[in-house]
């Protein structure tokens, strides 16, 4: 099995509720370590500019205002599989479909407020972490 990195977001309603710990553990858990981490207030162009492939779905607007909203914490994590590992630890995007024991069923509220994003691709995973970090700001 591959090592692979992967890029994750703890959403605003995540933070706004004081969980970086509590998602920090359940990803420490999945055997994924956490390799680069930084709490950040990301500005409408960056929001914009990371969701743009959804920028013509309906939720777009309201979307980019939440990522806004509050700060996040954003974060490299390394593992075996370590993509579709993580979108197992994180459930289904809607909490209401997620199996028991991942984030989102234990903490998220809605869609929306799904407490927790995670690239779905080597290709993806690659950009949104340059999107965000810069090469030394990674300790492997
Ligand atoms: S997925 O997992 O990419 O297939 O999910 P998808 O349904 O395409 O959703 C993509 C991201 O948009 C967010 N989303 C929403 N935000 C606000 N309101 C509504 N109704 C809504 N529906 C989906 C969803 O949380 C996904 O965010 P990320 O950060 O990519 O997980």
């Amino acid at each position: 099995m591959a090592i692979e990195r992967t890029f994750s977001i703890l959403k605003p309603d995540a933070t706004k509720r004081n969980l970086t710990g509590k998602i920090n553990a359940l990803i420490e858990d999945a055997g994924l370590r956490i390799i680069a981490q930084k709490r950040i207030r990301m500005s409408r162009e960056q929001a914009e500019a990371f969701y743009a492939v959804h920028k013509e779905r309906p939720f777009f607007g309201e979307l980019v205002d939440f990522m806004i909203s509050e700060p996040v914490v954003v974060q490299v994590l390394e593992g075996e599989n370590a993509i579709a590992r993580y979108r197992e630890v994180m459930g289904a995007t809607n909490p209401a479909n997620a199996a028991p024991g991942t984030i989102r069923k234990e903490h998220a509220l809605s869609v929306g407020e799904n407490s927790v994003h995670g690239s779905d691709a080597p290709e993806t995973a690659a950009v949104e972490i340059a999107q965000f970090f810069s090469g030394n700001e990674i300790v492997g």
